[in-house]
């Protein structure tokens, strides 16, 4: 019989799951164990919080419904998303555009729309801004035919689906034309709360956090034979630039609104200008399947 001690445990566990055939799925597993046992031992983790820690898994499983991705929300504020979003871009061909999180509310079922067109269903006096950009390669050769899928929050902070799971609203799919460009109209985009009446809002509660994200508009660019690209762009005057709650703000996605832009599109409106630059696909992005899944994939909506 053997003994088992938390010294020897984790070594028999890795013993047990040596016979894994797929060898990612054992180096995968076999570090998690490893670093599972670790965290365990660093706290030494009593009985009451590992039953503490399973009820609070269970409730963020709970939560989650076709509308709403409590567990992605959860990886977001621990730093996990962006930190996967990081190492993707390290194993880029070239430097594109850098990464940011896609978050719990990208939805697949957006409509495909004209240049120029107006993504929100109503738009409070003021608010109409102007979007557009150039989608490039690295080297700045501009991509004709991207497609180029935006989603934001409406005036109330809150996205589509958050409202009516069955909404369509400020989002919307656009097209490059044959200079790169990608011109659309949308609202002033506002800081926002993450949903913060479930399980992952106690925890941001209790570590006295502000749970705040910066304004943002999200993006998932694609182009045949170029890297799929989810990033964000962020208001640069926005307070929480700095503290985003899910880390998805960095520097290089920072823009500002011009009230005048002389290079605008669209003339008379306030606009935002944001290129983006494409990395050449490699054969591992091939293979990796798409970056940017539809979280409510995840869960199908109940029959
Ligand atoms: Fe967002």
């Amino acid at each position: 019989m053997q003994e088992l001690t938390p010294e020897t445990i984790t070594g028999a566990v890795l013993d047990q799951m040596s016979t894994t055939t797929d060898p990612r799925l054992k180096q995968i597993m076999a570090s998690a164990v490893k670093h599972l046992h670790a965290f365990a031992m660093d706290v030494n983790l009593t009985p009451a919080e590992w039953i503490k820690g399973i009820a609070f898994m269970t409730e963020v499983g709970k939560i989650c419904t076709p509308a709403r991705q409590e567990f992605i929300l959860l990886s977001d504020t621990l730093g996990l998303s962006a930190l996967v979003n990081g190492l993707h871009d390290n194993t880029a061909m070239e430097e594109g555009t850098h990464t940011s999180l896609l978050g719990p509310f990208y939805r697949e079922a957006s409509p495909a729309l004209a240049a120029g067109s107006q993504i929100a269903k109503t738009v409070k006096a003021g608010s109409e801004i102007v979007l557009y950009g150039h989608v490039s390669d690295v080297n700045g050769r501009p991509i004709a035919n991207a497609t180029v899928s935006i989603w934001q929050t409406g005036a109330s902070g809150l996205y589509d689906i958050q409202e009516n799971a069955a909404a369509i609203d400020y989002r919307g799919v656009f097209s490059t034309d044959a200079n790169g460009l990608y011109l659309l109209r949308t609202v002033r985009p506002i800081g926002y709360s993450i949903p913060m009446d479930g399980p992952v809002g106690d925890m941001v509660r209790a570590q006295k956090r502000h749970g705040m994200r910066p304004a943002h508009i999200h993006f998932l660019v694609g182009a045949p034979g170029y890297r799929e690209l989810v990033t964000a762009l962020y208001l640069r005057d926005d307070p929480h630039l700095e503290d985003d709650v899910v880390f998805g703000s960095s520097g290089d996605l920072a823009v500002d609104i011009a009230p005048k832009d002389a290079d605008c599109p669209i003339k008379g409106l306030p606009s935002i200008r944001f290129d983006m630059r494409l990395s050449r696909e490699t054969a591992a992005d091939k293979a990796g399947g798409r970056v940017g899944a539809d979280p409510s994939a995840i869960l199908k909506q109940p029959a």
